[in-house]
């Protein structure tokens, strides 16, 4: 049998002439964190609402363990978990623990198995100490928590969180990457939509970027460092910028520019070794000095960068 649990066929979402999500196609495994980047407005969330059948696309399809959800959603709706980008959950006059109690009905779960839920779900989420606090009252932080908590009090098999950290502080934002990261080694499948470039390099194990609805990449986070990955930078640090410069110009294939004392060089990877060569022969036979020499890979930021602008 295959551990595909969500497919989605030639997605797209359609708000009059915008196309917030373009024919997209996605295959979801048991057990990944697949996290969607893309820069604002991009259609992640428009993305994530639609996997999770909160919003019904213009036309694709989405199966989810290989059902179609726009059929039978009712029969896997206890196997999803949604915790959105925004909520107003927390305008509520109602105890964090009051707040579980009533997601954990509205998933069928009553008496002491819910007690006991609600107990378990506040300690993974760092709520424990805040049960009885009214969740209007929460700080920020709290509040993001509790949304998640409120999204996994059922155990879902297959969680979706839209911008789990945002506006949280860097502790918090560990915090929640840890309590995504054990969901995961309990055995939940995580879809997550995130602005955080390194909080998708560090916990999924594939992203897909979104640019104007369309996927335009989807592949592991090493994989998509090797994008672009033709280019190479070179820095360097001398004690005679001027002369470096002269030799510089005269390199036709390469480009520079200078940010404080060091002196960047932007040049193909295949023409990297060659210049490297010729560079220190040049810099040993006019007794310059480095006292920095370094050779830069782009970061996943680098590359997100370049290929959604
Ligand atoms: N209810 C709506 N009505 C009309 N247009 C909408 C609606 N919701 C989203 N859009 C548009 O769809 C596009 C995608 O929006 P979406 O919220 O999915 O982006 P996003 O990638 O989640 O952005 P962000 O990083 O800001 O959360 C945008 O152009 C947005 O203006
Ligand atoms: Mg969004």
């Amino acid at each position: 049998m295959s551990d595909l649990l969500i497919i989605a066929e030639k997605l797209t979402k359609k708000y009059k002439e915008n196309v917030a999500v373009n024919s997209l196609n996605l295959e979801i495994e048991k057990g990944e964190i697949f996290g969607l980047l893309g820069p604002n407005g991009a259609g992640k969330t428009t993305t994530i609402s639609m996997l999770d059948g909160i919003l019904r696309p213009t036309s694709g399809k989405i199966f989810i363990k290989g059902i179609d959800i726009d059929k039978i959603l009712y029969k896997v709706k206890d196997d999803i978990g949604f915790a959105p980008q925004e909520s107003d959950i927390y305008k509520r006059k109602l105890t964090v623990k009051e707040y579980l109690i009533f997601f954990g009905h509205c998933h069928n779960i009553w008496g002491g198995k819910l007690k006991n839920r609600v107990e378990e779900v506040a300690n993974k989420t760092g709520l424990s100490e805040h049960k009885n606090k009214y969740v209007n009252q929460l700080s920020g932080g709290l509040k993001k928590r509790l949304i998640l908590a409120t999204s996994i009090i059922h155990k879902p098999e297959i969680l979706f969180v839209d911008e789990p950290s945002l506006g949280v502080d860097p502790k918090g934002r560990r915090d929640i990457r840890m309590i995504l990261k054990l969901l995961n080694n309990e055995g939940t499948t995580i879809i997550i939509n995130t602005n955080y470039i390194n909080e998708a390099e560090i916990l999924c194990n594939r992203i897909g970027i979104l640019k104007k609805g369309n996927l335009i990449a989807c592949k592991s986070p090493d994989e998509v460092k090797q994008l672009n990955s033709d280019k190479q930078q070179i820095s360097i640090e001398t004690n005679n910028n001027n002369l470096l410069t002269d030799f510089l110009n005269i390199q036709n294939y390469i480009s520079y520019e200078i940010q404080n004392n060091n002196v960047i060089i932007n040049i193909n990877r295949n023409d990297s070794t060659g210049f490297m060569q010729k560079l220190i022969r040049f810099l040993y036979e006019n007794n310059i000095l480095t006292n920095n020499l370094r050779i830069d890979e782009k970061s996943l930021e680098d590359i997100f960068i370049d290929i959604t602008q």
